[in-house]
């Protein structure tokens, strides 16, 4: 069986991607998935916040030495031995790409098109093979139109292309009045794929001390139908890489994901949750499954159930909505 398969115009040997997790952090945990079968791997995110903080400690710290407190001076570190999260971050890039030979991608995490984006340059150098743009962004201001939600996408993309010319990857929200249309404009802006979706995580209230929490509510395999639902309905329509993440637990999850005409799909809870081996297991599984149903390559079936290819293109719409209520029936004992 022929696995492989293109996205951001890089040759991978299989769809199996792992999105950006701690999993990276380690380079243990990255060789084992790349031993496992992992086609390419994406690094946990370099956060906006993280390296804005470590440039205004920065500028602090130079401006104290400036000023001259010798005696102080003797007990501050050396500037040359500042080693903060983005030279963490970089050594790591490069340590990735030193250890394995599976493509590298980095990953950017953050909502303003200014002055952090600079260092993407610095990620580049490092070794990246492409770099993901995770712009996680919560549009709380009841005052900000949508239209203006749409262009913070569309600067920070612009302002990332400035500085770099490997493949970028935006890591998308689903809640966009249009989502085909954000894709439609972020392709034309020069993006070379788009991930569907981002989880958004919803901050929790603990009822009995009257306070939020923050609680990591696992993904499940149901969780992955929203990416299958608007991977079907891109594919065919856009030029770009379509990734797809978000509770893509098992082989069947991926197969869906594969039909609905994604080029990679993103697993990161099931294998957190369940080691690398589960790649092997999915891998094998999916072969298994092509040789059953006829199919060499993954082109022969990829999108087979798009919107474009099914018989009925409503059902991908309001007539879904309808049938699925249709689906109802009152449970024994409760109401009957
Ligand atoms: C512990 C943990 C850490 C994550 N770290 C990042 C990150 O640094 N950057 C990012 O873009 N996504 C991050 N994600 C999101 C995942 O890459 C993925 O998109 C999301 O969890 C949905 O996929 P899943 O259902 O397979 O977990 C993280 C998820 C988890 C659970």
């Amino acid at each position: 069986m022929e696995l492989n398969t293109s996205w951001l115009g890089l040759d991978l040997k299989n769809p199996i991607v792992p999105s950006a997790s701690p999993l990276s952090r380690s380079l243990d945990s990255a060789r084992q998935l790349e031993d496992a079968g992992a086609a390419a791997i994406i690094m946990y995110s370099l956060f906006e916040e993280a390296v804005r903080a470590e440039e205004e400690g920065m500028v602090r710290f130079l401006h104290h030495q400036d000023h001259g407190h010798a005696e102080a001076d003797d007990f501050l570190p050396d500037f040359q031995d500042f080693s903060g999260e983005l030279d963490r971050y970089l050594e790591q890039v490069a340590d990735l790409k030193a250890a394995l030979g599976i493509p590298v991608i980095a990953s950017l995490n953050g909502v303003s098109a200014s002055g952090w984006l600079e260092h993407a340059k610095e990620v580049r150098e490092a070794g990246a093979d492409a770099l993901e743009l995770n712009t996680y962004y919560v549009a709380g201001d009841i005052w900000e139109e949508g239209s203006l939600v749409e262009k913070r996408y569309v600067s920070v993309l612009k302002a990332l292309q400035n500085q770099i010319d490997i493949p970028i990857n935006m890591k998308l929200s689903p809640w966009f009045s249009s989502v085909g249309h954000v894709v439609k404009t972020l392709e034309k802006t020069g993006t070379a794929g788009v991930s569907l979706f981002n989880r958004f995580y919803q901050p929790d209230i603990n009822v009995e001390q009257l306070r939020l929490q923050h609680t990591l509510h696992p993904s499940r395999s149901s969780d992955s139908l929203l990416a299958m639902h608007w991977t079907a309905l891109l594919h065919g329509r856009v030029e770009c890489s379509l990734g797809a993440t978000g509770g893509i637990h098992s082989a069947e999850d991926v197969l869906k994901l594969l039909l609905a005409g994604t080029d990679v799909i993103h697993l990161c809870t099931a294998l957190l949750q369940r080691g690398a081996g589960l790649i092997t297991q999915i891998l094998d599984d999916i072969a298994a499954w092509m040789e059953e149903h006829g199919f060499e390559t993954i082109d022969d079936f990829r999108g087979r159930l798009s919107q474009i290819n099914v018989q009925d293109p409503s059902e991908f719409e309001r007539l879904n909505y309808i049938r699925v209520l249709d689906t109802y029936s009152f449970k024994p004992g409760v109401w009957v």
